[in-house]
This record gives C-alpha cells, sequence and structure tokens, in this order.
C-alpha cells in the first residue's frame, strides 16, 4: 500500500488544519476489483486522535482527518485498512508531522545590521550580491528528536556543525514573501551534539532581492527589503523541549560567496571563512504570513557527466552535457590557493561551432570558484544555471571529464508518466518535453531556466499543465503555485499575467505612484497588475485541470474565490460597451502568422480575449457544480447562457462557426466550446491547413489544442501528418537539428543553422511541449474522464495511425497504474491494457468496439491494415 498525506510522503512542517490521506493498492489479491471499505486512524504516540471507523466506500484518494484540532509540532503516525469486494484485507502505515499549525513562529527576523537591499532605482552595479550568514553557538544535550524550522526572506542554506542540513536547493523556494512565506521543516537529530553546537544560516537575495532589467523598476521597488532569516530550532528529550530561536543574540559574517545571484550566478572564494564580527540585527517582518512548506523540495534528481570535451574553432575549450539540462555543477579540483575555476553556460553553439550565450540576454549566468590549497569540491548554492555547455574560462591545469559533474535540480514531485513508440523522433520529442519540464519546475513553473527571466508566466503554465499532469504528480507543486496566483490578484480581480507578480507597467495600489495612475483605475480594464486573457486565465484552467486528474476538490475550495474574483472583473469588461481590452493582450503569442518582427500572431485579439472569457466562466461553473455551490452555479450558469450568446452573436456565422480565417480561431472555437457546428469548424479548419501546405500555423494558444480538436472530430490523419512532419514548421524539426529540449520557437535555429533574435530565443521553453497530452492521451491512449476526476473511471482508446507500428504509455494515478500498449502486426491490432484496482476502464477498439473493463489486465485484437 502507498500511502500519502497531502500528496507527500511522510511530510515533516505540514500547517494543514485537516490533512488528506491517500492511498492506492498496487497489487490486489486474485479476483478483487473494488475497494468495499477502508478505515483510517491517526495516533499520537498511543493516542488514538481520529478513528474513521468502517466506512463503506470506494473513496482511497483525499480522505479528509476529522478527528479534533491537531497539536503544534507533533509527530502522527497513520494506519490504513482497506477491504475489497472479495473481503480481503489492505494495511499500511505512514506519518506526518505538524508544524506550527495556528501558533506563533517562534523567534525573529534576523538580517545584517546593514542594509543588504537591492536598490532597484540606482546604480545596478552597487546591488547589493553577498550573501550573509547568521550563526549561534550553543550548548545542547543529547536529543530523541530535533527539527530544524527555517525560513528566509532570500533564500538560504544551513549548516550544523558544519555539516549541511537537509537536501534541498534554493529553499523557502519563491513566492509572493510578504503575503506568504515558506518555511522549511529539517530533521536534523543526527546532527545535533552533546555539547557545543554551531548553527549556521546563509541567506542570498535568490528570487527576492534582484532585479529584472526589462521590467519597471518603480514596480520592483516592494521586493528590495534586507535579506533575513528567521528559525526555531526544537529539541526534545525525555519529555522535555528545548528551542533555540533567532534573535539579536546571533552573530553575522560575510559569506565566502562574494556574488550569488539567480540571473549572473555565483562567485565564490574557497579561501575565505566568514569571520562573525557583527551582531545580527532583529528585522521586522510579518510572521503570520510563515507557513510549512507543503509541495516537494528543489533537489538533486540526476547527475549528468561531461559527454564530450571540445575545443572551438575560436579556441575555447567546452564541455558538453549531452542534453540542455538545468542544475548547478559540482567541480573536483586539485590546486594552489588563488587559482581559479571560472565557467560560462550556453544552450546551443553557433553556425560556426562557437560558444554563444546572446539568448541569455542580461543574466551573466557565471560560475567563479578561486581554490584554496589540495583537494576540494564545491557547487554554486545560491543560483542555478539552464546550459547544455559550459565554457571553461580558467581551470588549474587542464580540465578533464571527472572534474566536472552537474547536479540536476528541479522539484522533486513523482514521475507518474511513461511514453514510447515506433517513431524514434517522437521519443526524442517525448524525451525533450520531459527535460523542458524538469528545466522549467524549479520551485515554480517557469517559462525558461536561463535568460534574465525564469518567471511564472501563467499562459506557459497553464498550457503545459495538462501534459504536466500525465509526467508529475504536480498536485502540491500547483497548490502552492496557485495560492500564490490568488494573492496576487489585483484589487478588482485581475490576475498577474506573471506569478509571483512582478509589475511590469500596470497601475499600482501603493499611493506614492502617483495621481495618474490612481486615475487610470476608474477603467473597467485596469487593475494593479497586468494581466491578459490566455495568461490570467490561468486561474480558472490550472485548478480546474488539476482538480480533474488528481480528484482534488480542495483545491478548486481553495481558488473558488479567485476564480469567481478573476470572472467577476472579466465579466465586468464583457458586458461593458467597450469589451474586453484588446491593448493589454499577448493574442496568439509568437504564432507563425505574425506580421515580421511582432509576436503577436494574426488572429483577432477581441475574438481571442472573449473566447478565452467564456471559456474561464464555464470553467468556473463547472466548478462550483463540482463544489455543489448552487448560488454559485446560478450565476455561472447565467453567465455562461449570455457571455456564450453574446459571443456567439458578434462573431459567428449562420452556419455555427466563427467567422475568421486563422487556424488558432477555429482551433480555439472547438476547443472552448464557443461554436455550435463544431464538426463543419473543424472541417474547415483541416481545409486550411491542407491548404496551407499541411502546416501548422499557430502560437500558444493554438498549438496545445490543434491535434486533440483535428483528431477527436475525425482528422486523424492529418494530425499525424502535422505531427510526424519534419520539415519547418512542426515539432520535429527541431528534433531534426539535434534538439534535446522544448524550444520557445518551432524555429530557433533556423534551416541555415542561423537563430532567432536573441531578445526572445530560449531553447528551454515547454510551451510548444503541450503536444505531450495528445501523445499520452491518443497515441497512448490513455484518457481522463472528466466525470470521474482522478482517473476513477477513464477511456483507453488509443488512435493508430502516423505509420506507428506500435506504442506503449503508463501513468501512475492516484490509484494505481494504468497502462496502454499496443501494436499493429500482420494485418491485426493488438491492445493490451492495465487497470488498477478500484477503477474501471471504457476500452474503445480503433473498430470503434467499445469494453467495459474493470481492475485487471487485459488483451484484445482486431483485423487492422496500416
Ligand atoms: C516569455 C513567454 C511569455 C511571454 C509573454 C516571454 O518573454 O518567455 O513564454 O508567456 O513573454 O509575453
Amino acid at each position: 500500500m502507498k500511502i500519502k498525506v497531502e500528496g507527500l510522503i511522510a511530510p515533516l512542517g505540514l500547517d494543514v488544519e485537516k490533512p488528506r490521506i491517500s492511498y492506492s493498492i498496487a497489487s490486489p489479491r486474485a479476483g478483487a476489483k473494488i475497494q468495499k471499505s477502508y478505515r483510517i486512524a491517526v495516533k499520537k504516540g498511543d493516542d488514538v486522535m481520529w478513528d474513521s471507523k468502517e466506512v463503506y466506500s470506494g473513496q482511497s484518494a483525499n480522505i479528509e482527518y476529522m478527528g479534533p484540532a491537531l497539536e503544534p509540532y507533533t509527530a502522527y503516525r497513520v494506519e490504513v485498512a482497506a477491504t475489497d469486494d472479495k473481503n480481503n484485507r489492505y494495511t499500511g502505515e505512514t506519518y506526518f508531522e505538524t508544524g506550527r499549525l495556528a501558533t506563533e513562529f517562534k523567534g525573529d527576523f534576523i538580517g545584517a545590521p546593514f542594509r543588504t537591499a537591492v536598490d532597484l532605482n540606482g546604480d545596478p552595479s552597487q546591488d547589493y550580491v553577498q550573501p550573509i550568514v547568521l550563526r549561534k553557538k550553543f550548548h545542547a544535550k543529547a536529543s530523541e528528536r530535533a527539527r530544524l524550522y527555517v525560513s528566509s526572506i532570500g533564500i538560504h542554506f544551513c549548516t550544523l556543525n558544519g555539516k549541511t542540513v537537509g537536501d534541498s536547493f534554493l529553499a523557502p523556494g519563491w513566492t509572493p514573501h510578504t503575503k506568504h512565506l515558506q518555511y522549511n521543516t529539517h530533521d536534523v537529530t543526527g546532527l545535533l551534539c552533546e555539547g557545543e553546537n554551531v548553527l549556521e544560516i546563509t541567506v542570498a537575495n535568490g528570487w527576492y532581492n534582484r532585479r529584472v532589467p526589462w521590467a519597471e523598476l518603480k514596480q520592483q521597488e516592494k521586493f528590495s527589503n534586507d535579506l533575513a532569516a528567521i528559525a526555531c530550532l526544537r529539541m526534545e528529550q525525555a519529555g522535555e523541549t528545548l528551542e533555540l530561536v533567532t534573535d539579536e543574540s546571533w552573530q553575522c559574517g560575510l559569506s565566502n560567496i562574494s556574488m550569488g545571484s539567480i540571473f549572473d550566478g555565483e562567485h565564490c572564494d574557497g579561501r575565505k571563512i566568514p569571520e562573525f564580527d557583527q551582531p545580527a540585527k532583529v528585522l521586522r517582518y510579518d510572521k503570520s504570513v510563515l507557513e510549512g512548506a507543503c509541495h516537494e523540495a528543489v533537489k538533486v534528481m540526476e547527475r549528468k557527466p561531461v559527454k564530450e570535451i571540445f575545443t572551438t574553432p575560436a579556441g575555447e575549450t567546452v564541455l558538453d552535457f549531452g542534453e540542455n539540462i538545468v542544475g548547478v555543477p559540482l567541480i573536483r579540483v586539485n590546486g594552489r590557493a588563488g587559482e581559479r575555476v571560472s565557467l560560462k553556460f550556453a544552450e546551443v553553439m553557433d553556425r560556426q561551432g562557437n560558444y554563444y550565450d546572446a539568448n541569455y540576454r542580461s543574466a551573466k549566468s557565471e560560475y567563479i570558484y578561486t581554490l584554496k590549497d589540495g583537494y576540494q569540491e564545491y557547487y554554486p548554492k545560491t543560483t542555478y544555471y539552464g546550459f547544455r555547455y559550459i565554457k571553461v574560462c580558467e581551470f588549474p591545469g587542464e580540465v578533464k571529464a571527472e572534474n566536472i559533474e552537474t547536479l540536476v535540480l528541479f522539484s522533486a514531485m513523482e514521475r507518474t508518466g511513461h511514453f514510447q513508440c515506433s517513431n524514434e523522433n517522437l521519443n526524442q520529442l517525448h524525451r525533450n518535453i520531459c527535460r523542458s519540464a524538469k528545466g522549467n519546475y524549479v520551485d515554480l513553473p517557469t517559462d525558461c531556466p536561463q535568460r534574465d527571466e525564469r518567471l511564472g508566466w501563467t499562459a506557459d503554465a497553464q498550457e503545459f499543465l495538462s501534459t504536466a499532469c500525465f509526467l508529475y504528480q504536480v498536485d502540491p507543486f500547483f497548490t502552492k503555485w496557485l495560492k500564490d496566483l490568488a494573492l496576487e490578484q489585483g484589487e478588482k480581480g485581475a490576475v498577474p499575467v506573471i506569478v509571483p507578480n512582478i509589475n511590469l507597467n500596470a497601475a499600482v495600489e501603493d499611493s506614492d505612484f502617483g495621481t495618474s495612475a490612481r486615475d487610470q483605475m476608474d477603467d473597467l480594464s485596469v487593475d494593479s497588475v497586468n494581466w491578459a486573457n490566455f495568461w490570467s486565465d490561468a486561474a480558472t484552467i490550472c485548478p480546474y485541470t488539476i482538480y480533474t486528474y488528481f480528484d482534488d476538490k480542495r483545491i478548486l475550495q481553495n481558488q473558488f474565490r479567485s476564480m469567481d474574483r478573476w470572472c467577476d472583473f472579466l465579466y465586468a469588461m464583457y458586458t461593458s460597451p467597450s469589451g474586453v481590452n484588446t491593448e493589454v493582450q499577448y493574442g496568439d503569442w509568437v504564432a507563425l502568422d505574425a506580421r515580421d518582427g511582432a509576436y503577436i500572431g494574426a488572429t483577432p485579439l477581441d475574438l481571442l480575449a472573449d473566447g478565452c472569457t467564456v471559456y474561464s466562466i464555464e470553467l468556473t461553473l463547472k466548478a462550483a457544480k463540482a463544489l455543489g455551490d448552487q448560488e454559485a452555479v446560478g450565476k455561472y450558469q447565467k453567465r455562461y447562457d449570455s457571455a456564450l450568446k453574446r459571443f456567439r452573436d458578434q462573431y459567428c456565422t449562420e452556419e455555427g462557426i466563427v467567422r475568421e480565417s486563422t487556424q488558432t480561431s477555429k482551433i480555439v472555437a472547438v476547443k472552448y466550446n464557443l461554436v455550435e457546428n463544431k464538426e463543419l469548424q473543424v472541417q474547415k479548419l483541416a481545409e486550411q491547413i491542407e491548404q496551407d501546405g499541411c502546416r501548422l500555423i499557430v502560437g500558444f494558444i493554438g498549438i496545445p489544442y490543434i491535434l486533440e480538436v483535428l483528431s477527436d472530430y475525425g482528422y486523424t490523419d492529418l494530425a499525424y501528418r502535422l505531427l510526424l512532419r519534419t520539415e519547418y514548421p512542426s515539432w520535429l524539426y527541431q528534433v531534426k537539428r539535434g534538439a534535446t529540449s522544448i524550444w520557445e520557437h518551432l524555429d530557433g535555429i533556423k534551416e541555415d543553422g542561423s537563430f532567432w533574435s536573441p531578445d526572445m530565443n530560449s531553447f528551454n521553453h515547454y510551451a510548444y511541449g503541450s503536444v505531450g497530452d495528445w501523445m499520452y492521451s491518443r497515441i497512448g491512449g490513455i484518457r481522463l474522464d472528466p466525470e470521474y476526476p482522478g482517473f476513477k473511471h477513464f477511456v483507453i482508446r488509443p488512435l493508430p495511425g502516423g505509420g506507428l507500428t506500435n506504442a506503449q504509455a503508463s501513468y501512475e494515478s492516484i490509484y494505481g497504474q494504468i497502462s496502454c500498449q499496443w501494436k499493429c502486426e500482420g494485418g491485426r491490432f493488438v491492445l493490451e491494457a492495465a487497470v488498477p484496482f478500484n477503477t474501471s476502464a471504457t476500452v474503445v477498439l480503433p473498430s470503434g468496439e467499445v469494453k467495459e473493463v474493470d481492475c485487471g489486465s487485459y488483451r484484445f485484437e482486431e483485423p487492422y491494415m496500416v
């Protein structure tokens, strides 16, 4: 039995009032199909806090703890027993620990006795970039259990008696720090000594104090506060608890890292040790926003060795790691004090085979380490890099492969999806999608991991989400990000295009911003944050998607207010005479029908904005229904009916399709249920694609849905032709050019080897990887049944085609593993499927024959010609 609490394995420091327990039974006894009952007990020591008693139900995911209020800083054991329809019994147990819950976080925020904030309006070269180290020496007795609860304004890492605490990176992650700040909980029982101990917390700028050079500085001021840490070390022995907290008795010194910056990298001097010659200062930050981190931390998830070392035509030494990865280099080096290792990072080599990093824009992305004497190992701890190549600018002696290894970093989520088929190009595309998911799930969903951006762009996050739901158990990861999305909404409910928000140029709530901005707020479409449809619609799309994949009703409950506020904002505009503002829209971003030199595609902005608005209202209606909120259902049913009618009156022909001519307008018309005559709409789309030379001419909005819309309305063959095309424009063009991750542009490297403009040319951008959903659900055939969230019932319906002779997909659902593999052989189609315990599936064979199945392994065959 695999048991999780809040989607996590044995979490520590949970600040969730009623944790939810989920379990799955991987190997049911012979003949068992479904769960008959469950019983869950939560115990504190020998005391039973909650006994659910025998519950006759098929529910095995997200079962809420219903006992009395949990106590802070307490360990609980969870015992689960389930019975099946054949009266077999299954048992398992796990544990979790609470964090501060409703009690105050002990200790104060402390920092340096001098200013460590970035002066965003000042000279950039004057930015404060050196991490500080906060230290406390203390006496301790032996402890049975010791926990360190720690957080920071900036990112931090800790050592206890010289040993690294925990294995996470970039803690406490990125949130809108002053509204929501996570703290991490570490088990330090084994690190604590009897007698003298030394605890050190290094705090670096991380995401907090840094400038985003291309965004308006005035708006970033709120991000410029002094670095700080807060910690409480709780030591328990024989019923007695001792606490050591951050206060003014701590000392402060400067780190041997002289520069630590997310964009620019790290400089570290191995010869130096901090001098703790200053007292720490207590800083007044709000402690009530502290919350125990409840999603997987960023960790070393893979280790990548150097694949090749080469010299470029320009004579530079470059290390190739074989794949476009994200992480930090671990160097192993022997040398003399003062010698240096200096590295630069790049994703691609240029047409001549020379080192190229112009597409990192202002991000310096460098790493300089100054040696002490002898053998040493070091890796940067205050930054991360997105790269395939490392240029070795300085190294003591000749660099060898064994000197450098990459620690690949991403949020340590459970991998759930696997895919393979007979077409090697598609397998590579799938690997590239996974690589870009890893590279952009570093604590929050980002657009890219290398240039001076790496931000929580909302469109990128939402359009990739249904693919991500196949690949990883992203529920806790998105729960955290969506909480921040809600916290960052504007006064009127607008959702920022970037979460955590970096205002670009919106009117702001700060009174000192000036009256003109305040005046603009009277405009219905102006709020204190920048918004745009499709981007901000992440507010409705993400929670609803997560709910359907993981049967997580709580995410809908938690986000419903946010969805509602966003829809209120949209609806007020939508029904006003001026309509939804088109000036703020990014439209079908980087579409292939954009004018030369522009990024916004040709699909009219009003149609897209209004279409997205109707869709957001529809999803909010569905969420209201799922929550059984009748009042909201009434409100949204009315809104949906009128918004849809309005859309049809404005954009549709009498035949019930949209009047517009672009591919994306037709795709959206169908996917967002905007038109009456979907069959005709898809027929027009298919005709247009053929006329366009069987090329996709779409951008951010059209690409995630184009294949689904075609294949769901009978154009599977055309969908395969688009997918398998290898000339530009296509997904496989980049695969043929050797891509190892998904590019921002289908032709980031053009046919002649030249690049797209460096100001917008990421080679690790998962947005176009949203095709992964189609690969799992249509090639692999594993499809969600939205009526039964969490794959309680699902559909197995692969669509053979495109000359593929076999494919296999598997998905670790919350109930266990679903798999589907098929092959076409000797005029027969053979399908093998596995349906996990406690679920059922409808299998649809290519002939259209339907089989209803429950838990078990199945094989079906029928005549089939490739
Ligand atoms: C990002 C995108 C994002 C877009 C919006 C870009 O700079 O990298 O992926 O969605 O801006 O304009």
